[in-house]
Order: structure tokens, then C-alpha cells, then sequence
């Protein structure tokens, strides 16, 4: 590598002048290569892929400043030379979750009032709440080390993300360098595109093409257009496209920037950084939903897009004691703006098997674009919704779409009724695998079920499918190359019939059981589609990546494995529960099989779970009670080890036992005792068995204190309770 006597290199590129960004460049160009053919010629890179990141990233920079002086062998505009094929994952040191939803303001109303239940306010006490636009476009995590940009970060799976640095650096709005800035600051925001500045680009895009004489692939909105950009491995891409940032949120902090939610915009302020000018401070519900109203009028000409606003409790000490529910924080909500509605004619009733069976009615629609996406399917829901709309064939049909929510059918116009146009009849029978279809009496209730389902089972190939895509979907084993598309293509030809094949596919590959390197799938061709559906080379090097996803999920979490199995009424939340209760997969298993007797002490185990109710415990009961169900979980289980679920906090003198409260408390309210302790990684019961370890009472505590003292159970006040947790 040349490096020069000089150390221009140091000099941050804002100082360059122009000669020396020229040598700079000069310079760059020539050590990029050498890396390159390091890396890809040699095959023994000489640098770390840091250092490699690094010298683009400054190139990338000098370029975007000195744009004249961009280079005929830049390394920038280089095809095939991009450092990976895919973007790098990277964990987020504090996990990126979501936001819970209102839609009208008795929802408000109600999250105000939780947040004071929660923390046991009086009603006529003041509560601070920021409230600012909801920004449509895709969250970043932006990492700064010592004050400089170090990592920026995708939201991913909100566990693990993207990184892609080098394309957030061509950001205006990202400093690259903060000054007096804490050691650690993860400054986190929303990546988005102005209406303008779409336009321009779809303008641009669709010259280019026609100066190619191709089609021009557009986007479809600004948010697909700030994704698209951002996620981009040529990075000089994202450099000529014009994104912005506002920052809203943090992540990991070596230090508070202030005390409240406002205070921490400010500092962002302060530190170079644009936070969303519509941002205000509100003492109470009134007053968001004037700001609401506010900027819901003002929507249409802010020339971004947004869609809603989102109310954070303003005090820092407040949001820390709320803490978070599942995937959202207790602190904070997304008031959505109304859904937006279109009207177009409903050509087709089709019905979709999904993976408990479930029919579900889709209508296909004359495609419609419905707030700047176009819509083409909607769903009914169920035969009931179908009969109270009264939705027919050829009918013309309301549409409306919020958010990410699918798009749905209002209301029929019935004026424009075809004369003719016949009642649907819903089948009664599944129309993939042709079993009855039947509406399920619900064990709890002892109602009938809105929804019908199919009665197949097993032998239908729809629910194997559609549980199969589960199982490999973004919260469960989330494998890298192995989408609903090509689980179908695989699951079409009998190479993947059951979860146990993914993980024996590169064993059958190796025995010559199956040629994947000359797999065609019947209608695609190629097993390997793209987003768009279109057909990417089968080649060794993609059935080589595959089976390097597939071995690298053989390791995971045993939530995201019990979440995987496709459990009635267990998703992401119950599967959470059950991990962190039982520990790991091994002992669900044993407890779910146990719990086939309901005067078992397993079942009133699982029952006495905080957040498992009687419907959920026979969702797992119903699945362990099936032979095929057990063997299925078995041979899976021959090929992946699920790992014990992590304890919250393994110091805690409470991390794993199991904690009862009872009785009035006096210091916080039960809400808040019950999420402290499982933040200590406690399990909260609310019955006593053996197996509790402690028993909380407070004044009042009758039954449960009985029962404790008779079972030995230790039983402790309030104040040992604090003095334990400390
Ligand atoms: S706060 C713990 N503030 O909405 C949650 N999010 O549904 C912290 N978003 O992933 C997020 N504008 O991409 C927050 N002003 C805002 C936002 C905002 C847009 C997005 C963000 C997040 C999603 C949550």
C-alpha cells in the first residue's frame, strides 16, 4: 500500500482544500484497490473490513464536497467492488421497538390514564407529554464514539439491524463528527424523502431509463424511496440521492443529555442536528389533541410525509419506571391520522387458507392508488363481515388503508349496484385441500368461532405452507435466503415438507439426495427470486449462502423457536412468556405434554404464567397432544438447540424466582411492582403453588397469605421486598 509521507489523512475532510482533497482522492483510489485485490484477487485482505469502510466512507465524502474532482477510476462508482454482497448485521447495543397505536381520542384519553395508573398518580395531577409528527419513513440508529459517527444502523428485526454507515454519511443532516458529545450517544431518528425531492427522483429515473430504452422502475412513495436509497451497497447511490433526517430518540447513552424527553431534543439541537419543528410540550390530553389537530391541518403542506404523531411522557424518570410492554414502550403512542379511502370495484372474492386454517375472504380489487400506494387486495376478514357489509361480486366498494395496517373494505356503494349481482356464499369446504370447513366451538367460551376454518390438518397443503413461512419469518428463525417465496418453490417440489428438512437440506445436498445446483422450480424457474419475484442465477454460491443462513440459525433463541412452531393463539408475546417461565424449549415441552391433565400441578402452572389465560394453555395442550406435532418437534429439535432464555438481570438476588404480590401496596402500584420484578428477571404468578419462592402481601392480603404460610412459601412486606431488589 502507498501510503504517503504527508498526513493529509488526518485532516478532516471539511479543511481539505482543494489540492489537497485531489491528492487525498488520488491517494484513496489507489489504497481502495489495493484492498480489493487484496481481498478478491488474493483472497487475504490486508486491512480490517473497519479500516476498508473507513477509506470509502472518506472518499465518498470528499467527492460529495470536491464533486469536480471525482475521479475517472473512482472507487466510488466502481461496479462489483462493493465490500459485501449484503449489508454487515449488527446488534443494537439497546434494541429499536415499536410503537403501540391509537386511532381517536378515547384511546388518548386511555393512554393518559394508564400511564398514571401505572405509576399511581393522582388524576388532577399534571403529566408532561412531548408531542411531535410521526415521520413515514425508516428509523436509524446512529452510534457516536468519542463524538464520531462510528455506526449507523438499520432497525431490522429491532434486534439486529443493517449497517450502513457509509451511506448514512452521505447524509446532510448526519454530522459525522459531534462536539462535546457524551463518550457514547446513539442518537436515533427517521431517515425520510420531501415530496419535492421524490418527484425529482422518479423524474430522473424514468429519463434515465428512457435514455436506455428500458422500463423505468419507479417508487411507489417517498418512504419506499428513502428505504430504497439508504439501502443502497453502492453507497455513491445513496450519495446522489437527497434524504433527510429528523432525530426523535436515543439508544445507548454514557450520559443523560437532560431530564426530559425535551430537554434530550434540545441537546440533539444543540449538537447539530434537526429535530421536527412541529415538536411541543403538552400538560394534558386537551392540549395534545389540539396540537394533533393542529398538525393534521397542516399535514398536506409540510412537503413530507407523516402519519400521525406520537405522544412521549415528557420526564425521563417517569418513562424509565413505565419501561416497556413486549415490543412497545409503556411511555409513548402513535396517534394515527384517519385511514385514507379510495373507491374502486371488487372483481373477485377469493378465499386464503392460512396456517391454523383459518379462511379468510380477499377481496381482488381494480388497483387503486390509495395515499400514494397502489392497492389491489383488501381483506373481509370473515363470512360474518362479508354478510353484515353485504359485499358482492362486481360491486363498488370503499377501500381505506392506515399505515402498515392491510388495506380494508368499508362499505359497499350500493347505488352502483349491477342489477343481478348474487349473494357470496362461503364455502364449506377448504378450496385447497377440499376438507369441511367448520366454525369451531371455542373451548373457553363454548361460543362458535366468527372465523371458519379448515378441518384438514396435516393433510393440507396450504396450512403446511403457510406454517412452514412462519416458521422461517422475520420473528421467528428469520433465515437469510430463505423467504415465503422460495419456501413455496421448495415446498411445491417436496424438497421442505416440514421445519427438520431446512436444516437437512445441505446433508441431502452432499449425499446426492437432492441436485439444488439444477433445481428448477416448475412456474418461477429459478428457486432464487428477488423482492420483485424475478429470477436471480441459481449458482453454487447462493445455495452455498443458503445453507450458511440455515447453519447459522442452528443456535437460537428459544423464544423466537417456541414463537416458530406456529401455536395456536401463541405469537411472539406468549412464546416471550413461556421461554423466560420455563427457561428453555425442553421444559415447555415437558410442562405442555404434563399439562394435558387439567387437575395437573403442570396445567395450574401454566395457568398461574401472568399473561397466559386458559384459551393459550390449550393452543399448547391441543399441539403437544398430537403425535405428528410431538415427532415434527422432535426431528427438529435432532437439528437446532434452542438456548436458554436470557434472565433479565442475573445478578438479582429475584433473577428466576417466582413472586406473588397480594394485598394493598403502599411505595408503587401493582402494575408497576409486577413489571419491576420481571425486569429483575422474576417471574410473576398470581397463584401461590410449591413452587413459589416468594410471597409479596401487603395490608389486606388474605387467601394467598394463607395458603403461602401452609405451603412454607417465604413471605415477605413490602419494605423486605424493596430492600431484596434493592
Ligand atoms: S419514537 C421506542 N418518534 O415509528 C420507540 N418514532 O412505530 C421509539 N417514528 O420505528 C420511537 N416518527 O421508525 C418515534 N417522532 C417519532 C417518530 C417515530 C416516526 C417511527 C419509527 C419507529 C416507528 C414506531
Amino acid at each position: 500500500m502507498n501510503k504517503q509521507a504527508s498526513n493529509l489523512d488526518t485532516i478532516p475532510v471539511g479543511k481539505l482544500t482543494p489540492d489537497d482533497a485531489a491528492a487525498e482522492l488520488a491517494r484513496l483510489a489507489a489504497e481502495i484497490a489495493g484492498a480489493d485485490t487484496a481481498y478478491y484477487g488474493k483472497d487475504a485482505p490486508e486491512i480490517t473490513d473497519a479500516q476498508y469502510d473507513a477509506l470509502r466512507r472518506r472518499n465518498l465524502l470528499i467527492e460529495k464536497r470536491f464533486p469536480k474532482l471525482k475521479r475517472a477510476d473512482s472507487p466510488s462508482g466502481k461496479v462489483g467492488a462493493a465490500p459485501s454482497a449484503k449489508f454487515e448485521k449488527s446488534k443494537h447495543a439497546v434494541a429499536m421497538l415499536s410503537l403501540d397505536n391509537a386511532f381517536d381520542d378515547a384511546d388518548v384519553a386511555e393512554f393518559d390514564k394508564r400511564v398514571r395508573k401505572f405509576l399511581g398518580l393522582a388524576e388532577d395531577l399534571e403529566v408532561a407529554f412531548t408531542a411531535e409528527p410521526k415521520i413515514d419513513g425508516l428509523s436509524l440508529n446512529l452510534r457516536y464514539e468519542k463524538g464520531i459517527l462510528v455506526q449507523a444502523a438499520t432497525r431490522g428485526d429491532g434486534e439486529v439491524g443493517e449497517n450502513v454507515t457509509i451511506n448514512a454519511l452521505t447524509i446532510a443532516d448526519i454530522p459525522e463528527r459531534l462536539k462535546a458529545a457524551p463518550d457514547i450517544l446513539e442518537v436515533r431518528g427517521e431517515v425520510y424523502m420531501s415530496h419535492d425531492d421524490f418527484a425529482a427522483l422518479n423524474q430522473r429515473l424514468t429519463h434515465e431509463a428512457a435514455e436506455a430504452e428500458k422500463q423505468p422502475e419507479l417508487f411507489a412513495n417517498p418512504r419506499n424511496a428513502a428505504a430504497g436509497s439508504l439501502r443502497q451497497l453502492d453507497a455513491a447511490i445513496t450519495a446522489s440521492r437527497p434524504l433527510k433526517f429528523f432525530a426523535y430518540a436515543w439508544g445507548e447513552v454514557s450520559e443523560a443529555l437532560g431530564e426530559t424527553q425535551w430537554e434530550v431534543l434540545q441537546g440533539f439541537k444543540k449538537l447539530g442536528f434537526r429535530i421536527n419543528p412541529l415538536t411541543k410540550r403538552c400538560n394534558s390530553v386537551a392540549e395534545m389533541l389540539a396540537h394533533y389537530a393542529d398538525i393534521e391541518q397542516q399535514r398536506a403542506s409540510l412537503g413530507y410525509d407523516i402519519d400521525g404523531v406520537v405522544y412521549k411522557v415528557d420526564r425521563l424518570d417517569y418513562q424509565a419506571r413505565l419501561g416497556f410492554v413486549s415490543r412497545h414502550p409503556r411511555w409513548a403512542i402513535a396517534h394515527k391520522f384517519p385511514a385514507e379511502k379510495a373507491t374502486t370495484v371488487l372483481e373477485d372474492i377469493e378465499i386464503q387458507v392460512g396456517r391454523t386454517g383459518k379462511l379468510t375472504p380477499v377481496a381482488r380489487l381494480k388497483p387503486v392508488t390509495v395515499g400514494g400506494v397502489v392497492v389491489a387486495n383488501a381483506t373481509l376478514h370473515n363470512a360474518d363481515e362479508i354478510e353484515r357489509k353485504d359485499v358482492r361480486v362486481g360491486d363498488t366498494v370503499v377501500i381505506q388503508r392506515a399505515g402498515d395496517v392491510i388495506p380494508q373494505v368499508v362499505e359497499v356503494v350500493t347505488s352502483k349496484r349491477k342489477k343481478g349481482a348474487r349473494k357470496f356464499k362461503f364455502p364449506d369446504c377448504c378450496p385447497v385441500c377440499g376438507s369441511h370447513a367448520i366454525n369451531e366451538v371455542n373451548p373457553v367460551s363454548g361460543k362458535p368461532d366468527v372465523d371458519r376454518r379448515c378441518t384438514g390438518g396435516l393433510i393440507c397443503p396450504a396450512q403446511a405452507v403457510e406454517r412452514l413461512k412462519h416458521f422461517v419469518s422475520r420473528q421467528a428463525f428469520d433465515i437469510e435466503g430463505l423467504g415465503e417465496r422460495q419456501i413455496a418453490s421448495f415446498f411445491e417440489q417436496k424438497i421442505i415438507t416440514e421445519p427438520a428438512d431446512i436444516f437437512t437440506l445441505r446433508q441431502r445436498q452432499e449425499a446426492g439426495e437432492i441436485n439444488l445446483y439444477t433445481y428448477k422450480n416448475k412456474k418461477d424457474g429459478d428457486i432464487y427470486l428477488d423482492k420483485e419475484g424475478k429470477p436471480v442465477a441459481t449458482n453454487r454460491k447462493s445455495i452455498e449462502n443458503l445453507f450458511d443462513g440455515i447453519d447459522a440459525r442452528r443456535e437460537i433463541a428459544s423464544a423466537r423457536f417456541i414463537n416458530a412452531l406456529g401455536i395456536r393463539h401463541v405469537g411472539e408475546t406468549n412464546a416471550r412468556l413461556f421461554a423466560s417461565n420455563y427457561g428453555d424449549v425442553a421444559a415447555f415441552y415437558d410442562a405442555a405434554v404434563k399439562a394435558r391433565a387439567t387437575e395437573s400441578e403442570a396445567y395450574q402452572d401454566m395457568l398461574s404464567i401472568d399473561g397466559i389465560g386458559a384459551l393459550v394453555a390449550q393452543g399448547v395442550i391441543d399441539f403437544f397432544s398430537e403425535d405428528h406435532n410431538r415427532a415434527a418437534v422432535d426431528r427438529l429439535l435432532a437439528e437446532v438447540t434452542p438456548q436458554r432464555a436470557q434472565v433479565a438481570n442475573t445478578t438479582s438476588p429475584i433473577a428466576g424466582k417466582t413472586v406473588v404480590f397480594t394485598g394493598t401496596l403502599e411505595t408503587m402500584t401493582r402494575d408497576e411492582a409486577k413489571a419491576r420484578a420481571q425486569s429483575f428477571g422474576a417471574k410473576v404468578s398470581g397463584s401461590i403453588s410449591a413452587k413459589t419462592d416468594y410471597l409479596v402481601a401487603g395490608p389486606g392480603a388474605g387467601s394467598k397469605l394463607k395458603k403461602a404460610e401452609d405451603l412454607g412459601v417465604k413471605v415477605l412486606t413490602e419494605e423486605e421486598w424493596a430492600d431484596m431488589v434493592g
